[in-house]
Parts: C-alpha cells; structure tokens; sequence
C-alpha cells in the first residue's frame, strides 16, 4: 500500500546538497531544560517567529509527554505552512501514534524517533541486546511512515556508539523508511575531528547513505556543541539541529545563530548555504528571552549584548578608521540597529568625539579638551557613561544631577492578580512641584503614566530592560529604557537597588534629554547622527 503522506519527490532537497537544512529544536529540546518552559501561546508565538526566520524543519515538542506538549504540537502542526513540523517519540507504539495524530493537520509533517544505540544506554538504560535494538528502530520507523510525510531516525548517544554498529542500525533505518538519520552527540562528549571521522565513516558505510539527509544533534556540555556542528558539516552533514540562545539540556545545544553566522561569514570555506533570514536572528532570540524570562549573557556570540559593543579606546580608533579592523560581520545582518562604541574609562577622544556628534554636539577643540575631561572623571566613577551622561556633559550641566525634573517622591502599590497604581512627586529647576497619580498593568507601567502625567512626554517603550549591577540581598538594578520619537531612539538609564526606582530614574532621564533638547540648539541632521 502507498503511504498517503509521503512525497516521494521533495525535488529541491534531493538535489540542492549545498543547502544544509536548519532543524530547529527550541520547542523540545531547549523547552524541556529547567528555566525555560513556555506555555502554548508562548510556543504558538515562538513556532511563527521561527518559521519566519526560515528554520526548514521545527521541532514543535514531544506529544506522548503530556496533553499540553500534545496540544502545542497540534496548534503549531495546523499554522504553520511553509516549515515541515516535528514531533519527538520513542520507538513505542504509543508515542508513534500520539505523534502522527498530533501532526494530521500539517502540511509537512515529521515524526522524530530516537532510540539509544551506546553500550551503556543498551545495557543500563534499555537492557536490550545489539539485535533487539535493531528490531525496535524498524518496527517502529515502519509503524511511523503511514503516519507523516518523513520520518526522522535519532540514534540517541551516537557519539559513544561503536561506529560497526552504528551504520548497521542506520543502514536498516534506510531500508525500513527513514529518510533523516541523526547521530546525537547527547552527552556532549565528542570533539570536531571525531566527529568529522565520524561522518565521513557513516557516509561510506551506511546502506542507502545517497538516499538519506545526515544530521547532526550536539550539546554543549564541553562547551563545543556548535564546533562539532560545523565538523559535521565539513563531512557531509546537511542537516543541523540546534536551538535559539543554545537553550536546551543541561549546558545547552548547539546555538542556531552561531552556526548559521558561521557557515554565511565563513561561506568561502564551508560553501553551504541555508535559507535563514540571518537579520532576524537577533529579534528571534529577543522574543525568546522575553517569552521564558532567560537573558543571554552580554558576551555571547551573535546576541549578547558586547557581541556589536567596543570599549577599548585602540579598538574605537580602528573602528572609526575601518569597521573590519575589530568586527567581522555587520550588526545588521543579524537584527542589530548598529555597532555601539560604549563609553566607559577604556574609550578615548575618537569615539568621544563622534558619540557627541552623534548626539548632534559639534565642540570645538578647547570645548572637546574640557568635556574629555569632564567624561574622564565621570567614566572613573560609572562603569559606563550613557548618551544622558554626555549630553549633560556638553551642556556644561552636572551629568549626575542634570535636570530640570527631579524625584522627590515615589509610591507604588500593586495586588497579586490586579492592577497596579503609582503616585509620584516631580521637583522643575524652576523650583515648583507637580504631583500626579496613575494606574497601570503593574507598578512599571504605572510609573510611567504617572512620570507621563507630570511632564507632559511621551513614553511609548520600544525597549525595556532590567539587569543587576552588583551581587547579593542589596543587588542595585540597572533599568534601561528606549522610547522613539519621529526617526530617532532616546535611551534612559537608572540604578537604584529599587527596581521600580531605577525604572522612574531612566524615564525622568528620557525626559529631561527631551525637554534640555527643546530648549538648547537645534540637533545635527539625521546622517550626521547615524552611529557606524
Ligand atoms: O540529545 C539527544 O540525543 C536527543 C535525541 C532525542 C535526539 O535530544
Ligand atoms: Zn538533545
């Protein structure tokens, strides 16, 4: 009988080798390590996010797992059109089943089995001989295939496989109707130059290996998940699975961004290609960050927040010279608005110079010799001195009491499941006060009508950030706002070991940069603003 899913001819995978396919496994994967659980609406967001960003296959969650994962799977199989979507299961028939009914509206569908093939997961975890193994997989990949348009075969701990063995169970995987066959590198365990062996040995031997798409799985926990990525790669891997943020089981797995920023920057050298819109990596792994409430670290590669950011005052000099002296691909290729040349006790007069003129402040050079001064003495006291900070500084104002509103008095209340209110009491240089009261979705928002309400701004937030700048009970929070006005961002910082201090303190920043701009001299025009 003829599967009625399969398609026989999926013509453009069959004869594009130089494509390597993007598997992403954020919603299994990476949704089923602590910390980082979303509920469906969150995955249902996640899974378009993704599908915009052009994964080729999106591994949606393991339906057998619970009716949740079930329905998740369900939701995301009947919206998504242009992705194929996955489904994980065990080489049982129950996890088949639940799998194949979860993806029936997809209009690609895949289901993804894995069994163990180690010596110590046979022994210790399935107490199965080399045979039983065997038998399993093809029962279970002929039971999958009527169900879906593809089945994926995931030989769980490849890596700590003995590789006879290996392309054994593959080469009867092949025979039984897998078309996708997975190596995992489960434990993180393997190097680049095994794993290269590795591949090129499962090419040659593997029963059918011109039929089938090889793929690669690897965590992190050795810290070189997306190394032996690319070493798969290298040997005839076309297939990668690999999550946003590298989220996943204990260290994580192998970071989409950082494989596919590697195989475009370095595309010379791998000649491969895929079809992700590499600018919307970086809003791609916001929306993730948001949704779970994990950040990055500012140094991660691609999407940390230093990934685009110079402070060295030699590295500012060779970026102003020439962008390629310190930074190897644009921030506009993945999402990122523009290289930030941050101004701390490192930066020199170079980069001082053009933030000013960015900032639309032309000094002449005694006035530059004054304000490098000046912002000396600040970046000796702040770790980083912010746009406020300077423009403070080139109005001859005190950057750390630059009005002309300042907070005499904050209140917040909010109740657990309702709304939340906040009163505030704002002193002008001019010497009155104006008090004003708002509520708001919780005591942030609040705070922000409130501010809104006092001085007449408009607050509309493209970006909200909150990050600790010390450690333990008394932790001060760094809270970082950006509100866009006509072409322009504003960015606000304040620090108080009160959040919502901190919040109302980088508003009133924002506030006062535009009403110190309304009274000052005219900026510079737009181009002479744009940063590198
Ligand atoms: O790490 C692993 O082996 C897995 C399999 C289910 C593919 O996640
Ligand atoms: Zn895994």
């Amino acid at each position: 009988m003829k599967n009625p899913h399969r398609q026989d001819e999926r013509s453009d995978d069959d004869v594009v080798d130089a494509r390597v396919r993007i598997f992403d496994t954020t919603l299994r994967d990476g949704e089923q390590a602590p910390g980082f659980s979303m509920d469906r609406r969150a995955k249902l967001r996640m899974a378009q996010a993704l599908e915009a960003l052009g994964v080729d296959i999106l591994e949606a969650g393991f339906p057998q797992a619970s009716p949740d994962d079930f329905a998740a799977v369900a939701e995301i199989a009947r919206t998504l059109k242009n992705a194929t979507v996955c489904g994980l299961a065990r080489c049982q028939p129950g996890d088949i089943d639940s799998a194949g009914r979860a993806l029936e509206g997809a209009a690609h569908s895949r289901i993804h089995l894995f069994l163990s093939t180690s010596p110590l997961h046979r022994q210790h975890k399935l107490n199965m001989s080399k045979a039983q193994v065997i038998d399993t997989a093809v029962a279970a990949i002929e039971r999958a295939r009527w169900l879906c348009h593809e089945v994926e075969f995931s030989a769980e701990d490849a890596l700590r496989t003995e590789p006879e063995f290996l392309a054994e169970v593959f080469s009867a995987a092949v025979a039984a109707g897998a078309t996708t066959l997975n190596a995992p590198d489960t434990v993180g365990y393997t190097t680049p130059a095994e794993m290269t062996e590795l591949f090129g040995y499962l090419r040659r031997h593997v029963q059918g290996a011109d039929k089938v798409v090889f793929s690669s799985h690897c965590h992190d926990d050795l810290g070189m998940a997306v190394a032996n990525t690319l070493a798969a790669v290298s040997a005839g891997a076309r297939q990668v699975e690999c999550t946003i943020n590298g989220i996943g089981e204990r260290a994580g797995n192998a970071s989409l961004e950082e494989i596919v920023m590697a195989l475009k920057v370095r595309a010379p050298y791998f000649g491969v290609d895929t079809r992700i819109d590499t600018r919307k990596l970086y809003p791609t792994s916001r929306l993730l960050t948001q949704l779970t409430g994990q950040g990055v670290p500012r140094n991660k590669a691609i999407v940390g927040e230093n990934a685009f950011a110079h402070e060295s005052g030699i590295h500012q000099h060779g970026m102003l010279k020439h962008r390629g002296t310190y930074e190897i691909m644009s921030p506009q290729d993945v999402g990122i608005a523009e290289t930030r040349l941050v101004l701390g006790k490192h930066s020199g007069r170079a980069a001082l110079r053009q933030r000013l003129q960015a900032l639309g402040h032309q000094p002449d050079d005694a006035a530059m010799e004054a304000i490098l001064a000046r912002f000396k003495a600040l970046a000796d006291k702040k770790r980083e001195v912010h746009d406020e900070d300077l423009e403070a500084i080139a109005l001859g104002l005190d950057p750390e009491a630059a009005g002309p509103w300042r907070i005499v008095q904050l209140n917040t209340n909010s109740h657990l499941g309702g709304s939340a209110s906040a009163s505030v009491k704002l002193r002008h240089d001019d010497g009155h006060d104006v008090g004003e009261a708002a509520i708001g979705d919780g005591p942030v928002d609040a705070v922000l009508r409130a501010i809104e309400r006092a001085t007449g701004a408009d607050l509309a937030l493209t970006d909200f950030q909150v990050r600790a700048v010390s450690e333990g009970g008394d932790a001060q929070g760094q809270a970082q706002l950006t509100v866009r006005q006509g072409e322009r961002d504003w960015r606000g910082h304040g620090v108080s070991t009160d959040i919502i201090e901190a919040t109302a303190l980088a508003a009133l920043a924002i506030v006062n940069r535009l009403q110190r701009r309304t009274e000052s001299a005219p900026l510079a025009p737009p181009a002479a603003r744009a940063h590198l």
